[in-house]
């Protein structure tokens, strides 16, 4: 059975006593022992949820280097050492405001498993990727190096997010069936780099305007194994409605 998991993305948002509340609202919910919930706060706020016991803290991103003069990037031996868990890496904002290219983001995903962090490997289209019918070509190059340049083991380690750029903010969710035709051929992918197993132990995320009535519908789809959630995951109503939506 593979995990079934829900991460909030917070994004750059909230102020730090702000985000104190929405953590402290999240910590006090109940939530279902099967679904791992996930909050990806801020990096500058990390360490002082490292408490956390109903969610486990993700970072944002993470630096392809190890420790040195890089200034302004945070090391994944330093999110190690805070003892988190997860790093969402390549997701679509860093790809377009940062440039971020495949290789860099594979070498983040290598810098995570060195030091026992489980990456949150994001992919997904443009609209004009999707509108040339591109799509999937587009996430199987996005993928290709994490698919090609991990050992078996080092890929069971991570988790993919599919994230289409076109529905992330936008209010657009991906059809249900749309987002689960994809899903299925990321696993297809999986299952001709390491084979039906490992294929079917990956969690795969959806993200891209996942709300709570959008949610059951998208988490009943075969090959759809949670959500990354953006803007719904600042209220703390519509998160744990979301996580409960399984
Ligand atoms: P929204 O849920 O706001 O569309 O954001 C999705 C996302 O980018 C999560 O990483």
């Amino acid at each position: 059975m593979r995990k079934k998991i829900v991460a909030g993305n917070w994004k750059m948002n909230l102020n730090k006593s702000d985000a104190h509340i929405l953590y402290k609202n999240l910590e006090s919910k109940s939530y279902p022992n099967d679904v791992e919930v996930i909050i990806a706060p801020a990096s500058i706020y990390l360490d002082s949820f490292s408490n956390a016991s109903k969610v486990s803290i993700s970072s944002q991103d993470v630096s392809a280097n190890d420790n040195g003069a890089f200034t302004g990037e945070f090391s994944a031996e330093m999110l190690s050492s805070m003892n988190l868990r997860f790093a969402i890496v390549g997701h679509s904002e860093r790809r377009t405001f940062h440039k971020e290219s495949d290789l860099l983001i594979f070498q983040k995903v290598k810098m995570l498993l060195k030091h026992g962090i489980t990456p949150i490997f994001c992919c997904g289209e443009s609209l004009s990727d999707r509108e040339s019918k591109n799509h999937f070509n587009i996430v199987k190059s996005q993928l290709s190096q994490i698919l090609t340049m991990l050992s078996k083991k080092e890929f069971s380690k991570v988790v993919v997010a599919y994230e289409p750029v076109w529905a992330i903010g936008t209010g657009l969710t991906a059809d249900p069936q749309d987002a689960q035709d994809m899903h299925s051929f990321i696993r297809g992918l999986i299952s001709e780099a390491f084979g039906s197993e490992a294929s079917e132990l990956t969690s795969i995320l959806y993200g891209g305007s996942c709300k709570p009535s959008n949610s059951r519908e998208l988490f009943s789809m075969k090959d759809i194994d949670g959500g990354l959630i953006g803007g719904a995951s600042l209220d703390s109503e519509s998160f744990e409605s979301i996580v409960n939506s399984f």
